[in-house]
């Protein structure tokens, strides 16, 4: 009988495996993203595009994401566009969302790639910690805006591009927002991103029987520009001891698409994929309790009814 690695380590083998790959064309499809204009989402987009994808993509800067639509124009001979919104102003993510439902009659693929990793805690003008907010808040507040157009479109595909760095730490639903710990920058984004898993499980049970599916994958080890806003030291960590490790981003697209488009995944929903192999996540990340808090949390942190900040204090008040 062959060694077999726990489920927590079976990410290093499966990093490993060859890869599949879908041959599915998405002719006529409309693809919205964010992080089309860096590492993973901007092979993703290449990808898409050239399987015939009509992309359109939320972006923060607004001449990056001109020279990302020409070059998805210049490959695939699509029209794509995009729409400016910061994901750390809330505000702006519902303006797109809106301008978005106002241009479009139906979204078929929906892939949230913005992410960001902060060594440093920082705050976003509203009040959230940076990376809980763009990691998570933004893009479960713009599945929210869309969701209702996604069932109109249905069959359609909502993916998270989540990471195997939920498992470096659990949710502390008593402090969101970092205002009691020390900040640890990968205890903040396994926290974000252990925050997405939990409300995917949420959305696929409210999806059940609508022909929408949402499944998040983890998008390999991959060169990007992820960190690079970080200080000096941990720029140098980056690109002297991390980078050579690190893997071409195109596998990355692949696998987007792969998700995207392969008749295989037609159905299945509620999922996580390291790259194209399904897995599965870390025990805190299953919690479908701390779930449900989450997604009411998050609920009221996105509907700008209330200052976040009192919503974080009540938080760290009541709940246990
Ligand atoms: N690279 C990896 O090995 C790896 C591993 C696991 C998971 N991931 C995940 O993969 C996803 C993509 O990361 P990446 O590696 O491709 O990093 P990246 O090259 O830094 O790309 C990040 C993307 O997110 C966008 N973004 C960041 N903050 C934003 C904001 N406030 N508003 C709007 N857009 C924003 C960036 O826009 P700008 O171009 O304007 O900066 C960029 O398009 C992330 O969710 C990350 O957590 C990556």
């Amino acid at each position: 009988m062959g060694f077999e690695l726990p489920d927590e380590l079976k990410f290093i083998s499966n990093s490993r495996r060859p890869q599949k790959c879908a041959s599915e064309r998405l002719d006529g499809r409309v693809c919205v993203m964010t992080g089309a204009t860096s590492g993973v989402g901007y092979q993703g987009a290449l990808r898409l595009a050239a399987a015939g994808a009509h992309i359109v993509f939320i972006a923060r800067d607004p001449e990056k994401a001109e020279n990302v639509r020409r070059k998805i124009e210049d490959i695939s001979g699509a029209k794509a566009e995009y729409y400016i919104a910061d994901l750390a102003r809330l505000e702006e993510v519902r303006e797109a969302a809106g301008r978005i439902l106002e241009h479009y009659p139906r979204i078929d693929i929906l892939i949230h790639s913005a992410g960001v990793h902060f060594t440093r805690r920082t705050l976003t003008e509203a009040g959230h910690e940076t990376v809980f907010c763009v990691n998570h808040l933004a893009p479960f507040f713009l599945t929210r805006l869309l969701l209702d157009l996604m069932i109109h479109s249905a069959p359609s595909r909502i993916i998270q591009v989540n990471s195997e760095g939920h498992r470096f730490n659990g949710l502390d639903i008593r402090d969101l927002n970092w205002e009691k710990r020390i900040y640890r920058g990968l205890g903040s984004y396994g926290a974000a991103k252990t925050a997405q898993l939990l409300t995917m499980w949420e959305f696929d049970d409210m999806l059940k029987g609508s022909g929408v599916t949402i499944n998040a994958m983890h998008p390999g080890a991959v060169r990007s520009n992820i960190g690079n806003n970080n200080g000096p030291l941990y720029r140098f960590y980056l690109h002297y001891i991390l980078r050579p490790f690190l893997k071409d981003p195109v596998i990355s697209g692949n696998a987007l698409h792969f998700l995207s488009a392969s008749e295989e995944l037609r159905s299945l929903s509620g999922r996580f994929f390291n790259l194209t192999h399904e897995e599965i996540p870390a025990p805190h990340a299953r919690d479908r309790q701390l779930g449900k808090r989450i997604f009411r949390i998050s609920d009221a942190l996105t509907a700008g009814r209330e200052a976040p900040a009192d919503i974080y204090k009540r938080i760290s008040k009541y709940e246990s």
